[in-house]
């Protein structure tokens, strides 16, 4: 706490201990919320990082070429960034996911955006780290189809990357270094900048009187049980089932134990207001049904509208600066025989 902050609290303290009475006006002051500033902490303005893989610059740009490279999938299809977009948040528009054939996933492609906070990664918390994620999406039946030895064979035929990846990691691409590579690119996809942090910084200005009384609703109201700060989120696993979100079991996927089944990963909510749909499934549209359904689901409480939309507005407090380098795509290095995704891979649509 800073000096400022501590007079603050010290003179409600005094105000309050003297017998004045205490009355929230329309246009609360600021210090009134001194207890919340308490309560919640900006997100660090860098994730924890591994000691066998340490951020380099070559290290990023390898990752950054393989994050949007589509033949790192089976078909040619797909690549991570083709379902995780920065015009979406890092996040996708649709409900589920369209993988390698055009079949849908199970869930909907949550965002990259701060992943690298997370405890576990995917919504059944099946993999511990970006590196092991990484390699999974690539390994995954819906999202690329491919392995990442038959990866790296195709790309290290790429001049381009086979040197880069000398440089990065001393040897060509293979599993270790592909999965090393993206989740260093993902390590550099934070939002250390958004209004609440701006605010808990000491910027008054920095969010709406709406959005301040949104705050108080969501620690008050309980929210903050399960969407801790700084993260929103304590990555625990919580029961939540809702029409069509029953494709995706949850946790109970990774531990077997029925009493985990539809339980899911608590998401953050940092940049929550830009990644509609909503939940595991996509299968709610909008941020103020989203907060109504979690005021009845999760805390058994039908919010009034103006907290709908109190909380909504404090929600949108945690959109962050999306890095530019998320927001420029590198053209990639070409020239291994590109031609290896034959027809016979792809379902043909003819008549
Ligand atoms: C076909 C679309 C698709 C592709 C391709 C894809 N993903 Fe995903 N991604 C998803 C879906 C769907 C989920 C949610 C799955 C779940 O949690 O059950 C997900 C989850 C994640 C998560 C976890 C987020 C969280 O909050 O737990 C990360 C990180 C991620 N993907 C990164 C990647 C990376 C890196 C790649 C490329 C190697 C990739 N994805 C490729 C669709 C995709
Ligand atoms: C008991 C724990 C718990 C509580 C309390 C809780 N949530 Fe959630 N919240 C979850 C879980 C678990 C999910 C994920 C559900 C899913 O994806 O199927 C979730 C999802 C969300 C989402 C959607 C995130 C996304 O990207 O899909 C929002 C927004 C949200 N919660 C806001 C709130 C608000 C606002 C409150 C208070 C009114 C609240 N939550 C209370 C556990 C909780």
């Amino acid at each position: 706490m800073n000096l400022r902050q501590s007079l603050r609290v010290n003179s409600i303290a005094l105000l309050v201990a003297c017998g004045v009475a205490f009355s929230f006006p329309a246009a609360a002051e600021d210090s009134d919320y001194a207890s919340y500033r308490e309560l919640l902490n900006p997100i660090p303005a860098l994730p924890l990082i591994p000691a066998d893989n340490s951020i380099t610059e070559k290290r990023v740009k390898l990752g950054e070429m393989l994050y949007w490279d589509r033949r790192t999938s089976k078909t040619g299809a797909t690549s991570c960034g083709f379902c995780h977009h920065p015009a979406y948040y890092g996040a996708e528009p649709m409900d589920r996911s369209v993988g390698v054939f055009g079949e849908i996933h199970a869930a909907n492609a949550h965002t990259v955006l701060n992943a690298a906070f997370h405890t576990s990664q995917f919504f059944n918390g099946s993999a511990a780290t970006l590196e092991d994620q990484a390699l999974a999406a690539i390994r995954s039946h819906v999202a690329s189809r491919s392995w990442p030895e038959e990866v790296g064979e195709r790309l290290n035929r790429v001049p381009g990357y086979r040197d880069l990846s000398q440089e990065a990691y001393g040897r060509p691409l293979d599993e270790e270094t592909i999965g090393k590579a993206i989740a260093t690119f993902m390590r550099t996809l934070i939002t250390p900048d958004y209004p609440l942090a701006r605010w808990l910084n000491g910027d008054e200005s920095a969010m709406t009187e709406q959005q301040k009384r949104g705050m108080a609703a969501f620690v008050d109201r309980g929210c903050i049980g399960c969407h801790t700060s700084p993260y929103f989120s304590n990555f625990s696993f919580q029961k939540f089932e809702i029409d069509g979100g029953m494709h995706h079991v949850g946790r109970y996927k990774v531990t077997g134990d029925e009493n985990d089944k539809f339980t899911y990963k608590v998401p953050s909510l940092l940049n929550v207001a830009m990644t509609p749909p909503y939940t595991h499934a996509g299968v709610i549209r909008d941020l103020p049904t989203m907060v109504r359904v979690m005021g009845s689901k999760m805390l058994g409480t039908e919010l009034p509208d103006d907290e709908v939309a109190d909380i909504t507005a404090f929600l949108h407090a945690l959109t962050g600066q999306i890095p530019e380098d998320f927001m420029t795509i590198p053209v990639l290095p070409i020239g291994g025989g590109e031609g290896d995704f034959g027809p016979d891979l792809t379902p043909s649509t003819k008549e």
